[in-house]
């Protein structure tokens, strides 16, 4: 039976997208239950509505505590009683409770090499300290920030004239390739998440997951 997922965004939503794409090829077995967005404007909302998934905005400035809306936005999700929820560009800190209700069943994708750069800012900073390579990491969500356990990483050189926006687009790219990826492979019950730990066709992932190469599918 296809995976159900609720995906939440703030912007963009190419993520979003190439989850769309994918699974309008038959490549990818999920039902997006529906996109949830936080931000009015986010552009992920046009192209759910192209896609015909049902949209819903949740203003988070119409409440005045974290839990709150945290409160709602559960509520909104859980009417879909979905396998998985992704979150793919929510620029939101979320509650502990919130994360204790999705635990393993929460996935994020961060632009960072994963444990290095948590937070904001990830290609700047990976540029300022004149790293060879960034990347991206998909990974379970925990209550503490960028920190649950890693599924899959994929990375890139970084080169002289690499600036944080060329860098975003590069890190982009591998976004679109590895967030399918990771979400197939729950699809297919290849990967199990218990207590912080991944395994991937009954082998336990090291830390920081699989790296990603061209022949993993
Ligand atoms: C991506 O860079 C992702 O790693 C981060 O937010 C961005 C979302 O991009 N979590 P998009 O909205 O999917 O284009």
């Amino acid at each position: 039976m296809s995976l159900s997922v609720v995906v939440l965004i703030s912007g963009s939503g190419s993520n979003l997208q190439a989850l769309i794409d994918q699974s309008l090829k038959g490549k990818l077995d999920i039902t997006i239950k529906a996109v949830i967005s936080n931000k009015a404007d986010a552009f992920g909302l046009a192209r759910a509505v192209q896609a015909n998934v049902p949209t819903k905005f949740i203003n988070h400035k119409d409440f005045s505590t974290r839990e709150e809306f945290d409160s709602e936005l559960q509520k909104a999700i859980d009417q879909h009683q979905p396998d998985l929820v992704v979150l793919a560009g929510f620029m939101r800190i979320l509650t502990e409770g919130f994360t204790r209700h999705y635990d393993g069943k929460m996935l994020n994708i961060h632009p960072s090499l994963l444990p290095k750069y948590k937070g904001l800012n990830t290609h700047q900073r990976a540029i300022d300290a004149n790293e060879n390579e960034h990347g991206v990491s998909v990974h379970f969500v925990s209550a503490e920030l960028d920190a649950g356990a890693v599924i899959i990483q994929a990375a890139t050189e970084i080169a002289e004239n690499d600036t944080a926006d060329s860098l975003s687009k590069k890190i982009h790219t591998l976004e679109h390739t590895i967030y399918p990826l990771a979400i197939k492979w729950i699809s297919e019950k290849r990967l199990a998440y218990a207590s912080g730990k991944v395994m991937l066709d009954s082998e336990l992932l090291p830390e920081t997951g699989i790296r990603y190469h061209q022949d993993l599918n």
